[in-house]
């Protein structure tokens, strides 16, 4: 059943629109290393057109793994396909678990707190995991590969990329985690300081500290780095002609990019250049 015909799923006209113009999106993004207004996390502002942090999360981000799923259960039989082959499931449910986390877990069970959201980052992330599950969602449902066959002599190239898919993802956990332990710490601090003085326990809204652990050591972005490594071996799995991979990964890039190196700088502000030291913001040793 097509939700919206002829965009869910998209007829293949407008899904090869929607991947030819989605390589254009750092064309966009290139604003941000011009402006550095940017109301979500670090840089959130006070506006009644904020969105509660955890909430906007998941909404924004959740809807790029439900487009793609529904594309890849619904495009097959509109293309007289019986079956995907494994591969194309296998990148399928690679994207799902990411997202089960990222927009799932993370916001909703495991980030003790976030900054709000305003509307307008709301809404352009919305936009851009639709295009992103509707190009990637194309591509496995029916515009890709569609037999075993389009699959042949890649079983090297998929397991390298899974492995580096697997140690990217882990990264990333692990590099948010050591960013959830500050306000974890400073919640069970305030508690303590609560139960001593007898006043109410302080909120950990915004608290930041700079964090030290693994690749922290080099870099004050080791998460989205790691996210970037992540989905280079998912392209490398889909290989290296799969435009809908590589654009998710460089249209990630062109906007954590920016994001990381105006995050360095406000490390710095706040903390100073003689803490923050050597380490850079997302590539160590370079930038
Ligand atoms: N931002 C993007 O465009 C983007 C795109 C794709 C994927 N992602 C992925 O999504 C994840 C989150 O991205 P993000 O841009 O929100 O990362 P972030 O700015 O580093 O924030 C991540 C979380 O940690 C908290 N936090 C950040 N720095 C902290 C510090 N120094 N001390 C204590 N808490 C701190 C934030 O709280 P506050 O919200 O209160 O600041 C937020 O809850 C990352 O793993 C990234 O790879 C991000």
């Amino acid at each position: 059943m097509a939700l919206i015909q002829n965009w869910l799923p998209p007829s293949r006209e407008n899904w090869e629109l929607i991947v030819w113009g989605f390589q254009f999106f750092p064309l966009f993004t290139a604003t941000q290393w011009f402006v550095s207004y940017y109301p979500q996390g670090k840089t959130s502002v006070e506006s009644r057109f904020n969105l509660p942090g955890k909430w906007a999360w998941a909404t924004m981000e959740a809807p790029g793994f439900i487009t793609l799923l529904y594309v890849m259960y619904t495009l097959p039989k509109q293309q007289g396909i019986e079956s995907l082959p494994w591969a194309n499931w296998t990148m399928a449910a690679l994207f799902t678990i990411h997202y089960i986390y990222r927009a799932l877990l993370a916001p909703l069970v495991l980030n003790p707190s976030m900054s709000p959201i305003h509307i307008t980052v709301w809404a352009s992330a919305l936009i851009w995991q639709i295009t992103n599950g509707l190009s990637l969602g194309g591509w496995l449902g029916g515009y890709g590969p569609t037999t075993v066959y389009d699959w042949a002599g890649r079983l090297y190239m998929i397991e390298v990329g899974l492995v580096i898919w697997g140690w990217g993802l882990l990264g990333n956990m692990y590099h948010d985690d050591d960013l959830r332990e500050i306000r974890r710490a400073a919640g069970w601090r305030q508690k303590k300081e609560a139960e001593k003085t007898g006043k109410p326990v302080q909120s950990v809204d915004k608290v930041y500290m700079l964090p030290k652990n693994g690749l922290f050591h080099f870099i004050l972005y080791p998460h989205y780095l790691c996210e970037w490594i992540e989905w280079t071996g998912f392209w490398m799995i889909g290989g290296w002609g799969c435009v809908p991979a590589r654009s998710f990964v460089l249209n990630e890039i062109a906007t954590m990019l920016p994001r990381a190196v105006q995050g360095r700088k406000w490390y710095v502000d706040k903390f100073g250049k003689d803490k923050v030291g050597n380490r850079k913001a997302v590539i160590p040793g370079l930038l």
